[in-house]
């Protein structure tokens, strides 16, 4: 079970550097692989991570610092035995990567390349990174399978395509090991409540939602009632981000048992409208959620689903909280604790 309690730990584990890990995806990613035995170091610029989880809730060795920082990156593979990379570390806000798209491009693509050559020179070739449906651009076809056309629409997409396209000619001249997942909506939260989304800015649906239920935001607005789906909003496939955790110990240990490179994408295959999300988070809170129909979001696709088949298939990845309703609950145990009170 992903994001539990630390179990009894096989020290004989190794270490596992995780890029990003005081961030949303990256803490739960750490917790998981502390779970799952592993010794963790972290390397986060704390931009956007939160140094008050690393340091009381998970409670693992931490560097605060860039990957495009060379030399920092050399010492930490001379000082520590590192076995695999998990890389989270990267900008993501879609809007912001279209005004400043050079932010995007040195951090997620010239931060990502830093990275990989000071693994190659420390001889660490297995790697996970993180990457998004935000590669896939207008869908063809729904779902999307990993074989779709990658046609991104903006330069945040673009810098994932980037390193998705370095990481296979990685392999082919120096054998760098990687498994590339494409995520959807990720969202939810840890069920103990110990882990959750904090963004700021923030602009991720579900966390604006719980705002709106928590009165700390005046209401959500739906950005957009006219598109060609049943009830006008946008179609999401939200999926829980301990289940994307527990992937990415399953792609670990894939790797560290000789896998060969692969991409796969991780969500729940089940499409929930902006409304349907709002309607499921007033059951969950049982709160007034005040709404706005506001215009489009420039960018935006009107549906996005996409199939996991391959991840269950070769992977064995089971989801364990694939319900909506789970999901927005555990973000509403975090929300309250998190932001409940101030
Ligand atoms: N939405 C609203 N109101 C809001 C915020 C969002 O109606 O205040 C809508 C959006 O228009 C969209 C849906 O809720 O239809 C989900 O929006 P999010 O911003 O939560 O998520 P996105 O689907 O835009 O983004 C996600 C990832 C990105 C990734 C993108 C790929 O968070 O990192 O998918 O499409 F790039």
């Amino acid at each position: 079970m992903p994001c539990k309690e630390k179990s009894a730990v096989s020290s004989a584990k190794p270490t596992i550097l995780v890029t990003g890990g005081a961030g949303y995806i990256g803490s739960h990613a750490v917790l998981a692989l502390k779970d799952a035995g592993y010794e963790v170091l972290v390397l986060d610029n704390l931009v956007y991570g939160h140094r008050d989880l690393l340091e009381t809730v998970l409670k693992v060795e931490f560097v605060v610092g860039d990957t495009t920082d060379r030399p920092l990156l050399d010492r930490l593979f001379q000082t520590h035995d590192i076995a695999a990379v998990m890389h989270f570390a990267a900008y993501i806000f879609v809007g912001e990567s279209v005004t400043d798209p050079a932010k995007y491009y040195h951090n997620n693509v010239v931060g990502t390349l830093t990275l990989l050559e000071a693994m190659r020179s420390a001889s660490v070739d297995k790697f996970v990174f993180s990457s998004t449906c935000a590669t896939y651009g207008i869908p063809q076809f729904m779902p999307l399978t990993e074989d779709h056309p990658q046609t991104p629409i903006n330069p945040y997409g673009y810098s994932k395509l980037f390193v998705e396209q370095m990481l296979s000619d990685f392999d082919t001249a120096y054998g760098l090991k990687s498994v590339r997942f494409r995520y959807f909506n990720a969202a939810g939260a840890d069920p103990q409540g110990r882990l959750g989304e904090d963004h700021d800015p923030e602009t991720h649906l579900v966390p604006l939602v719980l705002q709106a239920a928590l009165g700390t935001r005046e209401s959500i607005a739906i950005f957009g009632t006219d598109y060609d789906t049943p009830d006008g909003t946008c179609v999401r496939d939200y999926i829980h981000v301990c289940d994307l955790a527990q992937a990415h110990v399953l792609g670990l240990e894939y790797l560290l048992k000789g896998g060969r490179s692969q991409t796969f994408n991780l969500g729940n295959g089940n499409g929930f409208s902006v409304k349907e999300v709002i309607e499921v988070a007033r059951e969950v809170t049982g709160r007034e959620i005040p709404v706005k129909l506001g215009e489009r979001r420039s960018g935006d696709t009107p549906v996005l689903v996409g199939s996991s088949a391959k991840a269950r298939e070769i992977l064995g990845w089971q989801p364990q909280y694939a319900e909506l309703h789970d999901i927005v609950a555990h973000a509403w145990q975090w929300h309250q604790k998190r932001h409940g009170f101030r």
